[in-house]
């Protein structure tokens, strides 16, 4: 149901009101000049109201425009052609700075001036026509008044994003402060180590001795792969574009990743439509995207689980999907999945989807993010260069 739908349904303007609203233009149209007079008359006494005005060659123009606003309400038709010209006034005073309250004030106006002429020249069916006058007005305020909603709530959002974008300058300076800092200890011990396992097995090959620097060794490696999560983060690298077959790199993904998921007893689907499909892409970020949902999904399924990679490749862009029958991601969580550092899984360094973001928008792409009880679907939209 349409805005316009839902006013109309909740006021309960009936056909007959219709016809009242025709009535009532018959009588009210030739005093329409009179009222747009008064009404501007109203707007210039009040100093708010008036400060948006330029001058009296406007007010001109707007005493026409009003006569035909009002023409036009009486007599529809009240189709969504009526809704978008209604929205454009709207948008206007929003644009122009017109506080809220003059909407109201300001159809008072035209309401009591409906309402005198029609008691004056048909008193017997003035209540009528007025039950259906009313109803018009209001909805005229309605779509009037969601225009200013609606452009506080795309200020909200924009204001959100803004702030959301500093937040991540932020820690990316941090992290590439802390990453290059760790970096050189920890290769400098990488090395030891090794040197030290090296002279361990050729000395003794005591398995008490080597299978601690084993496990250092591992921590050091782990250590060395969160650092280069950090780095990939901190700096968000430059695109590195060549044409490559997408349908090809979706499909060795896969097969790198397949072994993760038959460790898990799951169904692993990777379909490519067409099966050559060229595009200027940065290949190794777009493994990286593919890859981190795939591990991700790989992670949400239970023992016995479905996956499914698909890549449709179109003429302006390609899509691709990754889709499990996991448990689906929760409501709080899906709010700040793509922020950096929030991660729900142990030992997990919340950047992976952060990655797939930025990564996924430096190819001006998007992602859509499906989830449920049933599973959850990821559907990662680049637009194709050629
Ligand atoms: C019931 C309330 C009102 C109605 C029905 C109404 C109607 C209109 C209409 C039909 C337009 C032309 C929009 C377009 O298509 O560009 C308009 C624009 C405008 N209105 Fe209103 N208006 C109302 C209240 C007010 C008030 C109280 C002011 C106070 C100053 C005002 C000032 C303006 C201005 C400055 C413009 C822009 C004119 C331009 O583009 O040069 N309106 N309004």
């Amino acid at each position: 149901m349409s805005f316009l739908e839902a006013c109309f349904a909740y006021v309960e303007l009936t056909a007959e009101d219709l016809g009242r609203l025709g009535k009532a233009h018959a009588v009210l149209s030739p005093h329409f000049p009179a009222i747009a007079e008064r009404f501007y008359a109203s707007v210039w006494k009040d100093p708010g109201a008036a400060k948006v005005l330029s001058g009296p060659a406007q007010v001109e123009r707007l005493r026409m425009t009003l006569v035909d606003w009002m023409s036009s309400g009486l007599l529809g038709p009240h189709d969504e052609r009526f809704y978008e010209k209604r929205s454009r006034i709207g948008r206007r005073h929003v644009q122009i700075g017109l506080d809220q309250q003059y909407m109201f004030t300001a159809m008072t106006v035209v309401r009591t001036a409906y309402h005198d002429i029609l008691h004056a020249e048909v008193p017997a069916e003035a209540a009528a026509l007025l039950r259906a006058i009313h109803k018009l007005l209001d909805i005229e305020l309605a779509i009037m008044v969601r225009h200013y909603q609606l452009d506080s709530e795309a200020k909200l959002v924009t204001r959100e994003r803004r702030a959301q974008s500093d937040r991540i300058t932020a820690m990316q300076t941090l992290t590439a402060g802390l990453a290059h800092e760790v970096r050189n200890p920890l290769n400098a011990a990488k090395l030891q180590l090794e040197l030290l396992d090296r002279r361990l097995r050729r000395a003794i090959d005591d398995p008490r001795l080597t299978q601690p620097s084993e496990l250092a060794s591992k921590e050091i490696e782990r250590l060395t792969q969160l650092l280069n999560d950090f780095l990939a983060f901190a700096r968000p690298p430059e695109l590195h574009l060549e044409e490559r077959d997408i349908a090809q790199l979706v499909t060795h993904v896969g097969e790198v990743e397949r072994p993760s998921a038959l460790k898990k007893n799951a169904s692993f689907d990777v379909t490519v439509e067409p099966e050559s499909y060229l595009a200027r892409i940065d290949a190794a970020k777009i493994h990286q995207v593919v890859g981190n949902l795939v591990r991700n999904a790989v992670e949400a399924v239970s023992d016995g689980g479905h996956i499914v990679v698909r890549l449709s490749g179109g003429d302006d862009a390609f899509v691709i999907t990754v889709q499990d029958d996991g448990p689906g991601i929760p409501q709080e969580v899906q709010a700040r999945i793509y922020e950096p550092f929030f991660s729900t899984k142990e030992g997990g360094t919340g950047l992976g989807m952060s990655i797939v973001h930025s990564l996924v928008a430096l190819h001006d792409g998007s992602i859509k993010l499906d989830t449920g009880p049933d599973g959850t679907r990821f559907e990662v939209t680049i637009p194709r260069r050629q």
